[in-house]
């Protein structure tokens, strides 16, 4: 049977536990050699990449990325037919793409013999989510993820993909959620990625000011008020989302432990501000590092290591 991770919430507790452990267990194995994965990118990024490339070749695998202009999904080629063609060639495919249903379709097209790896939709980010527990765990319970139930985790902003893919993993791990966002936001329930299901675990609190959401947290966390697709609402974003900043001042209403967090590239002094992000509470590199680690736990998943 060919594994698919389009989002946290399709990948089972016990799929998930085995993602969170392979993740971080020595590499001793070429599990992907003489196997291709390919990396197609509708968007730009740098971390996830840079992981994906690197997590393929540390497992024995050879990666070859393509970008929006070559392929041009659905314009120059149908989506559908873009996913046989890769099937022919690659065991996986690792995506960045515009609509989450892209995804969807490979995994209905050719998902009996290609493994469809979401590296970003709009709907969702769970590869990022992975390393964000993983930073969490080896912060608050000594590498074990179980041992978050029971924290609380702040998310301040723009409630985006991230925010959906990283809630609905702290509270399948029991941890409480808060999100303080204005009005038109905030987190919205439905759709493949649900912080709002009631069979999760944990709890989720929606807020509409920063100082609620982060009061006590033992961490707290933000994205770009501006994601990838959105840069014409550039201006009317900074206007509403203006007092949602993560400052220090927001910071003094978390736990004094408290922990930063951030998915990157972030945009010093709209969402955070540089103390924030440069301060000593600051995981964001961890949160990077992480990146690598979640990308070999997916990938061993996906290859049926147990
Ligand atoms: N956090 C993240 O996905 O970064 P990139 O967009 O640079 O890949
Ligand atoms: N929410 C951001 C995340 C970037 C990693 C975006 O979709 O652009």
């Amino acid at each position: 049977m060919t594994r698919h991770f389009l989002t946290i919430a399709d990948t089972g507790d016990r799929d998930l536990e085995t993602i969170y452990r392979l993740a971080v267990a020595p590499v001793d194995d070429t599990l992907l050699a003489g196997q291709g994965v390919a990396l197609v990118f509708e968007r730009p990024s740098l971390r996830t990449r840079a992981s994906s490339s690197t997590a393929v070749h540390e497992l024995g695998g050879f990666a070859t990325f393509f970008s929006d202009e070559e392929i041009g999904l659905g314009h120059r080629e149908s989506v559908d037919d873009v996913g046989r063609t890769l099937s022919e060639m690659y065991s996986l495919v690792g995506a960045r793409v515009r609509e989450h249903r892209t995804l969807e379709r490979w995994r209905e097209v050719v998902g009996d013999r290609l493994g469809v790896i979401n590296l970003l939709s709009d709907l969702a980010h769970p590869t990022q989510a992975i390393a964000d527990l993983l930073t969490l765990a080896d912060e608050f319970a000594e590498g074990s993820v179980a041992g978050l139930a029971g924290r609380t985790v702040a998310y301040v902003g723009d409630a985006t993909n991230v925010t959906r893919s990283v809630a609905v993993a702290l509270r399948r791990a029991g941890v409480h959620v808060r999100v303080g966002a204005p009005a038109g936001y905030q987190l919205s329930s439905g759709g493949g990625e649900d912080p709002s299901d009631p069979n999760l675990g944990g709890s989720l609190e929606l807020v509409d000011n920063p100082v609620d959401a982060v009061r006590g947290a033992d961490a707290v966390y933000t994205d770009a008020w501006v994601s990838m697709g959105l840069e014409a609402e550039t201006d009317q974003r900074r206007r509403d989302l203006g007092p949602f900043a993560v400052t220090a001042e927001v910071m003094s209403h978390a736990a004094t432990h408290a922990v930063v967090m951030h998915c990157l590239p972030a945009h010093r002094g709209d969402e955070i501000t540089d103390e924030v992000l440069d301060s000593a509470a600051s995981r964001v590199w961890r949160q990077v590092y992480h990146r690598r680690s979640a990308m070999v736990g997916v990938l061993r998943w996906m290859k049926g290591e147990k």
